[in-house]
């Protein structure tokens, strides 16, 4: 096959075609002018397929206006760390995107947003929960409490303490959850034994693999007296 001037193969046939050969089909062969009308034809749908696909996504995009603002709301109340909101949500958003977007309380952390490592835990009604899986709806009605709701009167709670004296930060950003989860337990056992802490944390991971100091810092704040 020859090269034409920019190094593409010219197909056979049309070798020796010169660039300002007259555009219509007027002089070629048969064959030549069915090649010509089909490239002419691809050329008009590749055209027209290009149109339609940018009609295509900015239709997309209007439809996609239209849906956020037109997305289903419910109004809900609760407490949040013991104070009471009354708030109209959109029933897509999750416990955790109202908790950080809409009340600013970025305490509660995002990891995997998918029930899979606790960053994301809260308490609600005292049970530890993954905010990344629970509707904002959901906790309509329900008492939740987040790690900005530890701390009372500028003091630390026994098992935030507790995480400090015994290095139980590591990068610390899977700490709050952490906490909640370790302040449910102790709510419930108040003294509980490193069996117990453990498989009551299962559901929180650490990705520095801080594990025996989260263990041992949870103990001690039971030893000193729980979180109560
Ligand atoms: Fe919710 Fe990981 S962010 S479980």
């Amino acid at each position: 096959m020859a090269k034409n001037h920019k190094g593409f193969g010219v197909a056979p046939g049309t070798e020796g075609g010169s660039s300002t050969a007259s555009p219509t089909t007027e002089g070629l062969s048969p064959a030549q002018r069915s090649r010509r009308e089909f490239l002419e034809g691809t050329g008009n749908t590749v055209v027209a397929t290009a149109a339609i696909s940018a009609l295509g996504v900015s239709t997309l995009n209007a439809a996609e206006q239209a849906d956020a603002s037109a997305a289903a709301k419910t109004s809900i109340q609760l407490s949040v760390n013991g104070t009471s909101h009354s708030l109209e949500v959109e029933d897509r958003w999750t416990l955790v995107e109202l908790l950080r977007d809409h009340l600013h309380l970025t305490g509660t952390k995002i990891g995997c947003d998918r029930s899979e490592c606790g960053a994301c835990t809260v308490l609600m009604d005292g049970k530890p929960v993954y905010s990344c899986s629970q509707l904002a709806v959901w906790a309509d009605e329900h008492s939740i409490q987040t790690v900005e709701g530890l701390a009372r009167n500028g003091e630390l709670s026994p098992v935030q303490q507790a995480f400090v004296d015994n290095n139980g930060p590591q990068c610390g950003f899977c700490t709050p959850g952490q906490l909640m989860t370790a302040t449910a337990l102790l709510n419930a056992n108040s003294n509980p034994d490193p069996g117990q802490v453990r498989e009551a944390m299962v559901g929180n991971l650490c990705r520095c693999s801080n594990y025996n100091a989260i263990v041992e810092a949870v103990v001690a704040a039971g030893e000193q007296g729980g979180v109560a």
